[in-house]
């Protein structure tokens, strides 16, 4: 198939090219570099031998997205162009509500007016807000969302829901990601947050490598096994693998609305990661037990039971590979 795939240079969009391009996919990347470097189309060539093509510029270009559909014969679309950042969004609403929603609706009238009615959504576990009870199942309550970052997320599900609704020729599939961290295994792609990161697995990789100088570990009195946040970390190349066999639903099935949580069903406390990064990677990680951070919650994890029936896909990369390809993408990076 000819994939589409917005937000292709970014963190979890690199990776699934590398994994569309080795499964013999074509892939036409659009981005705007709003969170992204150029120099990662050349890094995907390095790891498959494959080219992506690369369109530069903002999803919300409803010309540029028209230009793109009509020379580029696309059989399906996998969206990642968004902003991610929770804090951020808090800051900056306007900004995050049109760049997560308003180029949504620009992709989907576009993406109707060429007949491509297949996609791959880009969801997050977020949109759980405060779970009653984990793991999480993909029937479980949504909403409460408690920033602009996950109220997006929640509103695009709502529209796609609606969307097909009103024409179930649509193929779409809702993937809620829970906490990817890790790397490509050649240290080539990996996650480089600007600034000072604000999620653990990237502030964990500056301590080891000495760039900042302790971890604020956000609480240690909830109600879990050793006071820490629980979370379901998952590796970013079964992630990755993931969107592969959701496409693989949708050419099966030829129309559906689908959710699926992709997760390990494993929760880990901040302590295991810490003690996890050090034993594979063989560093100390300096860190100080702080207060609680605001709108956290104790424990968040999947059931990844329907992805596994469904879409006979299942995490298979432990928390040790998550930790030693974090960790070899930032060393890697420092002597590139
Ligand atoms: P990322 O910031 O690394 O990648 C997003 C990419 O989209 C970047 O390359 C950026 O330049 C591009 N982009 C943003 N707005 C654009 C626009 N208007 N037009 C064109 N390109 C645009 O983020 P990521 O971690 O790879 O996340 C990908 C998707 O997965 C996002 O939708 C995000 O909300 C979602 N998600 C991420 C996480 C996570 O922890 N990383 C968790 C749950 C869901
Ligand atoms: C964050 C986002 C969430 C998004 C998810 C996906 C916030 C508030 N939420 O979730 O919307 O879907 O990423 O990746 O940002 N921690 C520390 N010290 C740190 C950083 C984190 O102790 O410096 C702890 C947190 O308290 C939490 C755990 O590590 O228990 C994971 O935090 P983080 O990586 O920020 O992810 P989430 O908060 O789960």
């Amino acid at each position: 198939m000819k994939i589409l795939v917005t937000g292709g240079l970014g963190y979890i969009g690199s990776h699934t090219c590398v994994e569309l391009l080795q499964e013999g996919h074509d892939v036409v990347v659009l981005d705007n570099l709003s969170n992204s470097k150029e120099e990662v189309k050349d890094k995907i060539k390095k790891i498959t031998g494959k080219e992506v093509k690369l369109y530069l510029g903002d999803m919300i270009n409803e010309i540029l997205l028209d230009e793109i559909f009509t020379k580029e014969k696309i059989d399906a679309v996998i969206d990642f162009a968004a902003y991610k950042a929770v804090g951020e969004s808090v800051k900056k609403p306007v900004e995050y509500y049109t760049n997560n929603i308003s180029t949504v609706l620009v992709l989907l009238k576009v993406m109707k007016k060429h007949n491509v009615k297949k996609l791959v959504f880009s969801s997050s576990a977020t949109v759980y807000g405060n779970p009653e009870h984990v793991p999480i199942k993909e029937t479980d309550k949504t909403g409460g969302t408690t920033n602009p970052y996950g109220t997006s997320k929640l509103f695009v599900e709502q529209i796609l829901k609606d969307l097909y609704a009103s024409d179930n020729t649509w193929d779409i599939a809702i993937l809620r990601y829970f906490n990817p961290i890790g790397a490509h295994k050649s240290g080539l792609i990996g996650e480089e947050p600007n600034g000072i990161p604000a999620n653990l697995m990237p502030y964990i990789t500056k301590v080891a490598n000495k760039e900042l100088e302790c971890l604020s570990v956000f609480g240690n009195d909830y109600k879990t096994k050793d006071g820490t946040g629980v979370r379901d970390y998952i590796h970013v190349v079964d992630l990755a693998k993931g969107h592969i066999k959701a496409l693989e639903k949708l050419e099966k099935e030829k129309q559906g609305l689908y959710i699926y949580n992709l997760g390990t069903g494993i929760g880990y406390s901040v302590l295991d990661i810490i003690n996890a990064f050090e034993k594979v990677n063989k560093v100390k990680v300096n860190y100080k037990i702080v207060d609680r951070r605001p709108g956290d919650i104790a424990e968040c994890y999947s059931d990844p039971s329907k992805a596994k029936e469904e879409l006979g896909w299942e995490a298979t990369l432990t928390i040790e590979d998550m930790c030693r390809d974090a960790y070899n993408f930032v060393k890697n990076k420092m002597i590139s």
